[in-house]
C-alpha cells in the first residue's frame, strides 16, 4: 500500500490546441494515478484493483449504483481512507466538496471561506475574490443560517476554490439542490473549472450533469470501471442534442436504467 503527494510540473506542458479528450489528456501532466488499488470492509469487496489516470485540467465524472465504492474512491483520492492494497498518487493540493456545504454555523460566510487559513490580509483579498467568483460578494458578513440551499452550497465551492486545489473531489454535490439551481451550479462549475484548470473528479447519479461536465465518464461497478468514455462534444452542452441523448442513453442502460420502460420515458 503506498499513497504519495505528487510534485506536480507546470501548466505550460499542456497541449492548448489540442481538440479531443485524448489529445488533451496526452498533453498534460498527471495529476492522479491509481495502481491495483483494492479496499473492502471486512469481508465486503469493494474496490478490487482500480487503475486510473486523470490528468490536470481534466473534468472526469464518476457514476454508478449506490454502494459500488463511489465515495470510498473519493476518499482514498483525499487521503481520508487508506487502500488496503495497490498505489494512490495525489497531489498535495486537494479539495472535497460534499452534498451538504458543512459550514460553521458561528463564522460569518468570508471567515467560512478562509477558515484554517493563516489569517492575513491577503487570505482575507483571496477569499472575497473566490466569493466573487460564485456571485455571492454581497454575502461576506452574512450568517450561514440565512443562506438559501445553492447560496451555502456556493459558499462551500468558494472554500474549495480558495485553496487553488490541483485536484478537485465533488461527491455529490447538487443533489440537495432544485433543478433549476441544479443547472445553475452545474454551469458554475463548469466555468470555474475551466478557469482553474484542477483535475476533477465529481460523483453523480444524474446522468444528465455527466454529459453536460464530463470530459470522460467512468461507471463504477463490481469493484472496477464498467464503462471508461470520453465524451468529445463542444460547449455548452444542450440536453436534448443527439449526441448529448445518445451517450445518455448508453450510461442509463449501462446503469440498468430504463429496461423496462419505454424508451421515450425519463427515468433520470
Ligand atoms: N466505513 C465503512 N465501514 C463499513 N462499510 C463501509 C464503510 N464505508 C463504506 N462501506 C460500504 O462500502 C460500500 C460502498 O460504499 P460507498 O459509500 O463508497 O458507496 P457509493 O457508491 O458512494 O454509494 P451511494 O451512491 O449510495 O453514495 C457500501 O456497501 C458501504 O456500506
Ligand atoms: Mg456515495
Amino acid at each position: 500500500m503506498n499513497t504519495t503527494e505528487a510534485p506536480l510540473p507546470s501548466l505550460a506542458a499542456r497541449e492548448r490546441t489540442a481538440t479531443t479528450a485524448a489529445e488533451r489528456r496526452a498533453g498534460s501532466p498527471l495529476a492522479v494515478s491509481l495502481r491495483g488499488v483494492r479496499k473492502s470492509f471486512g469481508d465486503k469487496g469493494v474496490l478490487a484493483g482500480i487503475d486510473l489516470e486523470i490528468t490536470r485540467g481534466e473534468f472526469v465524472v464518476l457514476l454508478g449504483p449506490s454502494g459500488t465504492g463511489k465515495t470510498t474512491l473519493l476518499r482514498l483520492l483525499s487521503g481520508l481512507e487508506p487502500p488496503d492494497g495497490g498505489d494512490v498518487l495525489v497531489p498535495r493540493q486537494r479539495t472535497v466538496v460534499y452534498q451538504e456545504p458543512r459550514l460553521i454555523p458561528s463564522k460569518r460566510v468570508l471567515s467560512n471561506v478562509s477558515v484554517g487559513q493563516q489569517r492575513s490580509r491577503a487570505t482575507r483579498e483571496n477569499a472575497k475574490r473566490a466569493l466573487t467568483e460564485v456571485n455571492l460578494a454581497d454575502k461576506q458578513r452574512a450568517w450561514p443560517a440565512t443562506l438559501s440551499g445553492g447560496e451555502a452550497q456556493r459558499v462551500a465551492l468558494a472554500r474549495a476554490l480558495v485553496r487553488e486545489p490541483e485536484l478537485l473531489l465533488l461527491d455529490e454535490p447538487f443533489a440537495a439542490l432544485d433543478a433549476l439551481t441544479r443547472l445553475q451550479m452545474q454551469d458554475l462549475v463548469g466555468d470555474l473549472v475551466a478557469r482553474h484548470r484542477p483535475a476533477v473528479l465529481l460523483v453523480t447519479h444524474d446522468v444528465d450533469e455527466a454529459v453536460r461536465l464530463a470530459d470522460r465518464v467512468l461507471i463504477l461497478d463490481n469493484g472496477g470501471f464498467a464503462v471508461d468514455v470520453d465524451i468529445d462534444l463542444p460547449r455548452p452542452r444542450e440536453r436534448n442534442d443527439p449526441e448529448s441523448l445518445r451517450y445518455r442513453a448508453t450510461f442509463l442502460a449501462q446503469l440498468g436504467v430504463g429496461r423496462h420502460s419505454p424508451p421515450d420515458k425519463d427515468n433520470s
